[in-house]
């Protein structure tokens, strides 16, 4: 009987662990009213703001210039404290956790901080060794965003566009479970945004969780699983960018042929397409320069959705 009885409570205790590690795989942040009043600040930047992000998720942090977007990023990293609400990394409230715990995340702050006077590859053994965990390779790192040739310059020698690489590698050098990212591509050259964002994507491959906050939309269509909108200090929408454009696009076809000596351009609603008369006609009788479906940039969807311009 006894027995029976334990192995009942075992087993209710297994359910439990099974739950809670569940939970806490799923959600890498869990953000919940979340409000933020800056010292000497009559009303609050942040407005009670709820949101999750799971587990090896790119989550995206979009709005215009002065919307809360970084101060957000500050809060989740422990920068600025005093908040109200509740901010839960990897199940542990961030007011309360240890300073092991800063080996589980990442940060890229939109200013890239480093000591001037040290060379790169100085700046990252510096910052390597206030981490005791297993780190990226430095060597590797800095070849992957270019910068293994100039790895002996002070950094006060670096471009701007060099800096946000350096920046990059740093914040992923200890091989962070949670990764924030303040305007990574910023200031770079579309190559250079290019190898940073396929790194981006190489490490939510395998199971980083990205918060990435941006007002490069091109960006966030392309990385990001989920996309949130941030205006005034609110979150007025979060959903996936696929979605988005499915529930607020335009969907209509651009179709440019020639007539005579011009060329005409004509929009047609894609819903009955098929059966259009107009439409067919145009197939089966011009000459066809281009075919385009029409589809609502994330941009466009913001304006409509908050009535702002995102810059
Ligand atoms: N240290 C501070 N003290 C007082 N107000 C601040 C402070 N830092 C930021 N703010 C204000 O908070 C608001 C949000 O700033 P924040 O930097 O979070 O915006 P953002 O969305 O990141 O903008 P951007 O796209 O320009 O980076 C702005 O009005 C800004 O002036
Ligand atoms: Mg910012």
């Amino acid at each position: 009987m006894k027995e029976k009885k334990l192995e009942a409570e075992h087993s209710s205790f297994r359910f439990v662990l099974a739950l809670s590690s569940h939970s806490i795989q799923l959600n890498m942040i869990k953000v919940r009213n979340l409000s933020y009043t800056y010292a000497g600040q009559s009303s609050p930047t942040i407005r009670d703001i709820s949101f999750q992000v799971d587990n090896a998720e790119i989550f995206g942090f979009l709005g215009p210039s002065g919307a809360g977007k970084s101060t957000t990023q500050k809060i989740l990293t422990g920068v600025l404290k005093n908040y109200e609400g509740s901010v839960v990394l990897k199940g542990e409230e961030i007011s309360k956790i240890s300073k092991h715990f800063y080996n589980n995340i990442g940060v890229a702050f939109e200013f890239p901080n480093f000591y001037l006077k040290f060379t790169a590859i100085e700046n990252l053994q510096l910052f390597a060794s206030f981490y005791n965990c297993e780190k990226y390779d430095a060597e590797m790192l800095l070849k992957k965003v270019g910068l293994w040739d100039d790895r002996n310059l002070k950094v006060e020698a670096y471009s701007k566009g060099m800096r946000m690489r350096l920046n990059f590698i740093r914040a992923v050098l200890h091989q962070p479970k949670l990764l924030f990212l303040d305007e990574p591509t910023s200031g770079l050259d579309p190559t250079n945004a290019r190898i940073l964002k396929d790194f981006i994507l190489e490490l939510r491959e395998k199971g980083t969780t990205i918060f990435l906050t941006t007002h490069n939309m091109t960006d966030a269509d392309e990385l990001c699983d989920r996309i949130a909108f941030m205006v005034e200090g609110q979150l007025p929408l979060i959903d996936e960018p696929e979605n988005l454009k499915l529930k607020y696009g335009k969907k209509t076809l651009k179709v440019k042929y020639q007539s005579g000596e011009s060329s005409v351009l004509e929009e047609f609603d894609l819903k009955g397409l098929g059966t259009n008369n107009e439409f067919l006609k145009i197939l089966d009788e011009k000459e066809i320069e281009t075919i385009h479906t029409q589809e609502a940039t994330l941009e466009d969807i913001f304006i409509k959705i908050t009535g702002k311009k995102l810059v």
